[in-house]
């Protein structure tokens, strides 16, 4: 037998647990395509399209969603006359304003006349950008900025493009779907002159387990063989993600991990003890995400509570914590940040879930003081920091006569 003569008895198709596979069904979304469609209707009639804010946790199906709702409206149109439409698709993600307008440009050019990210100035990329909204030859056009909140406070582009025809940069109606997955963002701009965006608003809301259940059952149909899956297991996976984040992206990603785990142990089904192993997994790596993009700060600060832990001098207050900072600091070459800075960042790392924070009596005197554990796997952050180039050598390099 050849090495690579593997049956596959698990898998009927695979590829649609991927990301990018597009389902032709949302179940649990009926509402919020509801809403969406009626949002997006005055392009269908040929009036001024509306300016549209997307915002839900993570996984709760707003991208999917914009993407159906954005083919159906195409296909919708694509027999009118009065009406042609186009959509241009950005993500944002950890980018400017800068580079999400520079891509936005690239988007609608030919690939060989694609502009650098440097060199030209904010308001030529502006003006490029309108004159190639023009180009397109549609009557409406809108721009999709997905994961706009990672533009942080630097979101013009929001507000320039639902303004573009009114201030005679366009011909073409154009409008913005902004999609976000940060609540601040959403008060934020509700806090700032504009209402255009408030205008309208479609939350996603997070998953049941109903609602996960109709979404798996659709998945495991066609990529998994007949009979394969245990019985129960879908409620059972429905129940684990729903009680945890309620994210569908989180319940697709255990169900393929738990079919690789059956294969991978060549068992003919797949049972519980796969599911709780795979969400194990995904824990860890939705972890370790996490931290690994944390900034420079923030992993100091967390190698110096590693540090204590491994040294047994967990839960620790403050003082230490900011001691052993120092120390960490010192060893890397970079400059402490005062303490009070500290105690901000540790009050984040512990609304993330990565530490606690107990608040203690000092006793008699009445004063009080914090103190601090980590909440997550010690190994976890070891091997995360190990990766980070600065940080990489501390552990072996910090001595205990420093914690004295
Ligand atoms: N109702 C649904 N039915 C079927 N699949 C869904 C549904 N909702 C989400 N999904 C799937 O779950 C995954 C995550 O969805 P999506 O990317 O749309 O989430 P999101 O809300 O945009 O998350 P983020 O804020 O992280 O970008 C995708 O694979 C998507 O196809
Ligand atoms: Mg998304």
């Amino acid at each position: 037998m050849g090495l690579f003569d593997i049956k596959n008895e698990i898998f009927e198709d695979k590829s649609v647990l991927r990301e990018t596979y597009v389902p032709d069904e949302l179940p649990g979304r009926e509402e919020e395509m509801y809403d969406y469609r009626f949002a997006l209707e005055d392009i269908k009639t040929g009036d001024e399209p509306n300016n549209i804010l997307v915002y839900g946790e993570t996984g709760v199906g707003k991208t999917v969603a914009t993407r159906r709702i954005l083919g159906a409206l195409s296909d919708a149109v694509e027999d009118q006359d009065d009406v042609s439409f186009e959509h241009v698709w950005v993500n944002c993600k950890d980018k400017t304003s800068y580079q999400a307008t520079v891509d936005t440009v690239n988007e609608l050019l030919d690939f060989e006349d694609r502009i650098k990210g440097t060199g030209h100035s904010r308001s030529d990329v502006l003006n490029m950008l309108w004159r190639e909204i023009d180009a397109l030859d549609a009557t409406h056009v809108m721009i999709v900025l997905d994961e706009v909140d990672s533009l942080g406070t630097d979101d013009s582009l929001l507000y320039q493009i639902p303004r573009a025809k009114a201030n005679g940069h366009v011909d073409t109606m154009v409008g913005v779907i902004g999609i976000s997955n940060n609540f601040t963002f959403r008060e934020n701009i509700s806090a700032r002159a504009s209402s255009t965006l408030k205008e309208d608003e479609i939350h996603f809301s997070t998953y049941d387990a109903p609602q996960l259940q109709e979404i798996l059952s659709q998945r495991a149909e066609l990529a998994f063989k007949d009979g394969v899956l245990d019985e129960g297991l879908i409620e059972y996976m429905a129940a684990i993600v729903a009680q945890d984040t309620g994210s569908a992206r989180d319940a697709i990603e255990i169900l393929r991990l738990a079919g690789r785990l059956a294969r991978k142990h060549q068992d003919a089904t797949v049972t519980e003890e796969h599911v709780r192993e795979a969400s194990e997994q995904l824990e860890r790596v939705i972890v370790e995400k996490e931290l690994y993009s944390l900034p420079t700060q923030y992993h100091v600060l967390l190698q110096s509570i590693a540090l204590l832990q491994e040294r047994g001098k967990l839960p620790a207050r403050r003082k230490t914590v900011y001691n052993v900072y120092e120390q960490v600091c010192e060893n890397i070459q970079i400059t402490p940040k005062a303490q009070r800075t500290i105690h901000d960042k540790l009050s984040q790392l512990a609304l993330k879930g990565f530490l606690s924070i107990t608040e203690k009596n000092k006793g008699e005197s009445g004063g009080k003081y914090w103190e601090y554990d980590l909440e997550i796997n010690p190994e976890t952050v070891n091997e995360v920091l190990d990766d980070v180039d600065r940080l990489s050598n501390v552990r072996e390099e910090t001595t205990l006569s420093q914690f004295s």
